[in-house]
């Protein structure tokens, strides 16, 4: 029986993986993401959003050329990708609810998955042109997934550095302490 602890746990071990391996994504799990998705609430009940899968090799190198740098080149190594497509404005944060779920549900069938980010226009529209999207949609934001390839899979970030401003091994892994997150009844509360 799935205990509360074991919903609790797959949400605080959630960590990006950017290394995988050449097996395929199985059909079940990417039909269960997107069952995932389609009932991910939005604002109004809007969902602004669609998905392109995308399992293209050469899609996946041009993405990641796109994202440039080491930070996206899980993109390349991935099995496939979903790049979101979002309809309208101020969908940030119906965009973010999506995306970590299909991080969860993927990590709920063992499958890694890490976040790649277009945040200039350029990279944006240049997803869009090689997708297809048309111009008035907006790309930010892409997820790559496969299987994670060995037990340090997850810890890629931390060995390679995916901010390039950072040296190598640079890359923050861990968290502020609770102390540093919560104010209790007001802010500055202790
Ligand atoms: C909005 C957003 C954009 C991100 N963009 C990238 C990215 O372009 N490349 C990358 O390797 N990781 C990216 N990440 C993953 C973060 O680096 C990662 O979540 C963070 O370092 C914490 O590590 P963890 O996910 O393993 O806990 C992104 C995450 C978010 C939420």
């Amino acid at each position: 029986m799935t205990t509360a602890s074991d919903h609790v746990r797959l949400l605080r071990e959630l960590r990006s993986v950017r290394r995988f391996t050449a097996e395929p994504v199985d059909q079940r799990v990417i039909d269960d993401l997107l069952d995932v998705v389609r009932w991910t609430g939005s604002s109004s009940n809007r969902q602004p959003w669609e998905l392109v899968l995308v399992r293209n090799r050469e899609t996946l190198a041009a993405l990641a050329t796109i994202g440039g740098g080491p930070g996206a080149r899980h993109l390349a190594d991935a099995a496939l990708a979903f790049v979101l497509v979002m309809t309208g404005e101020r969908t940030d944060f119906d965009a973010g609810r999506c995306v970590e779920r299909i991080l969860l549900a993927l990590a709920a069938h063992g499958i890694g998955a890490c976040v790649a980010g277009f945040s200039k226009p350029e990279q944006g529209a240049a997803v869009k042109d090689l997708l297809g999207v048309p111009a008035e949609r907006t790309v930010r934001i892409a997820v790559s997934a496969g299987h994670p390839a060995g037990e340090r899979a997850h810890l890629v970030s931390a060995e390679r550095g995916v901010d390039t401003r950072l040296p190598l091994h640079a890359m923050k892994v861990g968290r502020k302490p609770v102390a540093e997150l919560v104010h209790l009844e007001r802010y500055g509360g202790r």
